[in-house]
């Protein structure tokens, strides 16, 4: 358990935080599932990690677990917002916001966007082809291209993208893993404030002209008294900023990995079919989406470790990808493995919304992006972010 623990400190780090895989390997070999101490457990086995996403005893932190845990915990208004989106609500609540999001993200809804996202890339990378001097791939394709996509599907001015910029990114220190720092969570409350004044005004120029989107949608929606209020603009600012940082990441770092490696670059410029099986391995390798965690809903047990009720488990769902005992191979990029299903979306009642959104941005940009740059290579050396929950770069220069 030591090292275990040791493991867990290093992972506070920025060393840790810049390659937690090491780390990861360490917290392992304290088994699937590693007590922590008193009411602490962290889970880097797949079919563990797997059987808590699905089973409804272990339920996502929410008001009622919060006012036991951290009774300050109303002050942070980000946490606040958190509590009133599905991501922090358990059953009936979350099965009710679920439903009225879940029929715009739907496989055959989100297939019907496939030429506007095609049309979409094209017209970020073309520019590319046409500068030839180096650009970063993040500020030209891997953040325009899921926040355009996003805003028209809400109904949001894509004109506002580079507001939104900093401001999801900050939203999402909320819920870093080890959240808690006063000034990075003083940003997130600042940034959570300012998407929700964003969308009160949003929402009264819809309510005024209502448009073929989604915040009209719910606007309807919310006249039949099934969502209101600052219900209803926390569901808005989560739909808005889930997919930013996300599909921001798994681009970035899915670019990383061929240029990184040229060969599985040239196969896959010349066979763009393979790109699904391409995506589904950058999404296991190097997942944008870290780490989750439950608490037991009640006394249990896992792997044979007691989890008594209130216990909380860290999902480490990067450590479920490496699983030796699920992957041969884990830590290769072998794209052509058999098709197992990577927890990187999670599983279970909160699986991924945006799973088919974010596939089919990555399935057709990058081919896209192949095909126009036929030059493509790397142009510098990338940098990192410096977070570990939401793990993606900051830079990643290219020349094409
Ligand atoms: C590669 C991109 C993405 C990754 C890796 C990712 C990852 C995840 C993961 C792991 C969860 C489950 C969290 C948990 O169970 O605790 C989740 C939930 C969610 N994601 Fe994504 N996501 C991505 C893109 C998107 C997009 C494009 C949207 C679009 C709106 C989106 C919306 C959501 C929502 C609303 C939830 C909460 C679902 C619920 O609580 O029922 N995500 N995502």
């Amino acid at each position: 358990m030591q090292d275990a623990l040791a493991a867990m400190q290093a992972l506070a780090t920025a060393e840790g935080r810049a390659d937690p895989y090491p780390h990861y390997e360490r917290l392992r070999a304290a088994g699937p599932v590693a007590p922590l101490g008193e009411g602490f457990a962290v889970v880097t086995g797949y079919a563990e990690a797997d059987q808590v996403l699905r089973d409804a005893s272990f339920r996502v932190t929410d008001a009622v677990a919060l006012d036991r845990a951290m009774p300050g915990w109303r002050t942070v208004a980000s946490w606040q917002w958190l509590s009133r989106t599905m991501l922090w609500r358990n059953a009936p609540d979350h099965t009710r916001l679920r439903r009225l999001a879940g029929s715009a993200f739907t496989a055959r809804r989100v297939a019907a966007l496939r030429a506007d996202v095609t049309a979409l890339a094209e017209e970020l990378i073309e520019p590319i082809a046409a500068a030839g001097g180096p650009v970063d791939f993040m500020d030209e394709v891997a953040y325009p291209l899921p926040v355009s996509v996003i805003c028209a599907l809400l109904g949001v001015p894509v004109a506002d993208r580079d507001w939104f910029r900093p401001r999801a990114q900050d939203l999402t220190l909320a819920l870093e893993v080890f959240a808690g720092d006063p000034q990075e969570l003083a940003r997130a409350d600042a940034a959570s404030d300012e998407l929700a004044e964003y969308f009160v005004d949003l929402m009264a120029r819809r309510q005024r002209e209502p448009g073929d989107d989604m915040i009209s949608d719910l606007l309807a929606a919310g006249a039949e008294g099934r969502i209101r209020g600052a219900e209803l603009v926390s569901h808005l600012v989560l739909l808005l900023v889930a997919g930013f940082e996300t599909t921001t990441n798994l681009l970035g770092n899915g670019l990383a990995m061929l240029l990184d490696r040229p060969e599985h670059l040239a196969r896959l410029r010349a066979d763009p079919a393979l790109s699904a099986a391409y995506i589904e391995e950058m999404l296991r390798l190097d997942p944008p989406v870290q780490v989750t965690s439950r608490y037991a809903g009640q006394d249990g047990e896992l792997a044979g470790v007691a989890l008594p009720a209130g216990t909380e488990v860290l999902l480490v769902l990067a450590a479920t990808g490496r699983d030796p005992r699920r992957f041969a191979a884990p830590a290769d990029f072998l794209p052509d493995r058999p098709a197992v299903p990577s927890l990187s979306f999670g599983a279970g009642a909160h699986y991924c919304l945006g799973a088919p959104l974010a596939r089919l941005e990555a399935q057709l940009a990058f081919p896209i992006l192949l095909e126009k740059l036929p030059h493509l290579r790397s142009a510098g050396v990338p940098t990192r972010r410096d977070r570990l929950g939401f793990r993606g770069y900051a830079t990643l220069p290219i020349t094409a």
